[in-house]
């Protein structure tokens, strides 16, 4: 394990924005109108895991939007000075056509009480779910679904744009369609680039505040450095989830293999700034049809949740990543490690923390950091990996702040911190099994 004691201290520039993220579906509970709550119902949702090991429905999640007012004062309690949090589409339009006037008073209520408490919100407008009535009809697959999505973001944006100080469209909608370039992917990729710039542009009449959409920036690499496959293929995974969507945004050209290029003038400089997910490296392995390579295990840190990657922690792949994104300012949207054992959270926030440090020393303008995440919670799938700073008992769902909270707390009333500083809360380092 990385020696974090002897890290040169570290110090962010003034005015860094330090906060956590959540979303919507993984901890508010019953989001009964959802695609994900109807898809978790069905037996289809076990079919890898019979004995329901891993896999469980969503339930009351962390039941937060019972007890938001609780959380928003742990929040300040815990000293953020910013949050990431999505709004549930299917609570507000739950029937198409149908508004509902308690959730927009909800998030509103929500929302006023971050912003009284002096935390920064930025909210995410699309984070995986949607309404099951907009599923059905085929989700953004087809353009004639847009309309549908606009007059949401024309309802919404509106009413909770006095307490935005940031905005994402989607979430980590450049995953989507995966890594092939098979029948339906590319107008996927087209179609969401184009509603992202579609959000953009319909946020920019209503708010000052800067507006992306969230991008998981996985740093791929070949299994095999020298095989000439390996390398190619790692070379076609990072374009097809990260360059197309850097290249679109820059050029307004909408370039994926096996495709005809398009361009489009509204994706041209639809962003105010990068909003970067970063966790880990992933491997290409050109001799799997998934181009999944093998992963190294350790038992404690569970990176990526089904059906257990148990991952390594690759804080180098943030500095690569982030040079090349030197053309506006950066907000890491989300990082963050699920561990067991606290202190592996404490050793991945130092190296993580450095390693940003690092971007900015090369230049990159990074403005902010949101761990992820505020607090135990649904992992799409399963309540077994453990993101939080806050532990959840799901019986109970009583918080508590594990100790990479104080250790967090901490960074953000110095702006920074010191091998001195982590040896506080972290008593000796963890050994990876
Ligand atoms: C997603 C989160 C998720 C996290 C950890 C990100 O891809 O935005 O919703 O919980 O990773 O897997």
């Amino acid at each position: 394990m990385y020696d974090v004691f002897s890290l040169p201290p570290v110090r962010f520039p003034e005015g860094f924005l330090w906060g956590s993220a959540t979303a919507g579906h993984q901890i508010e509970g019953d989001n009964i109108h959802s695609q994900s709550w109807h898809n978790e119902q069905q037996p289809d949702f076990y079919k890898d895991d019979p004995e329901r090991k891993i896999r469980a429905p969503s339930g009351k999640a962390c039941d937060h939007y019972r007890l938001y007012r609780e959380d928003v004062e742990l929040i300040a309690s815990l000293g953020h000075r910013g949050y990431r949090m999505s709004i549930e589409w299917s609570r507000i339009e739950p029937q198409e056509g149908r508004w509902d006037s308690e959730a927009v008073d909800h998030y509103l209520d929500l929302l006023e009480r971050l912003v009284q408490r002096g935390i920064k919100v930025f909210v995410t407008l699309h984070h995986f779910t949607h309404p099951l009535w907009f599923d059905r009809m085929g989700a953004f697959g087809s353009t004639a679904n847009f309309r549908y999505f606009e007059r949401y973001l024309a309802f919404l944006v509106p009413k909770i744009t006095p307490f935005v100080s940031g905005w994402n469209v989607f979430n980590e909608f450049n995953q989507w369609g995966g890594l092939t370039s098979g029948p339906g992917v590319a107008p996927l990729k087209f179609n969401m680039i184009r509603l992202h710039a579609l959000g953009y542009h319909l946020i920019k009449q209503h708010s000052t505040a800067p507006v992306s959409s969230a991008h998981a920036f996985i740093h791929w690499f070949p299994r095999r450095f020298h095989d000439s496959l390996d390398r190619c293929m790692t070379g076609f995974a990072d374009f097809t989830t990260n360059e197309f969507f850097f290249h679109a945004l820059r050029t307004g050209e909408l370039v994926y293999p096996n495709h005809d290029a398009e361009y489009d003038p509204d994706v041209k400089g639809a962003l105010d700034f990068w909003a970067v997910n970063y966790y880990t490296r992933h491997m290409i392995d050109a001799r799997f049809a998934s181009l999944d390579g093998a992963r190294f295990h350790h038992k404690e840190l569970k990176m990526v949740p089904m059906p257990f990657y148990l991952e390594e922690m690759y804080p180098e792949g943030l500095i690569a990543n982030l040079e090349r994104l030197n053309d506006y300012p950066v907000y890491i949207t989300e990082n963050g490690c699920s561990a067991d054992d606290d202190r592996f959270r404490i050793v991945y926030l130092a190296l993580h923390l450095s390693a940003l440090r690092e971007a900015i020393d090369r230049g990159v303008d990074v403005r902010g950091y949101f761990y992820w995440s505020l607090m135990d919670n649904y992992e799409w799938t399963s309540f077994i990996p453990r993101f939080g700073l806050v532990g959840v008992d799901f019986q109970t769902f009583q918080r508590t702040p594990k100790p990479s909270a104080l250790f967090y707390r901490q960074v953000i009333q110095e702006n920074g911190f010191s091998g001195e500083q982590i040896k506080r809360h972290l008593d000796a380092l963890p050994t990876l099994r």
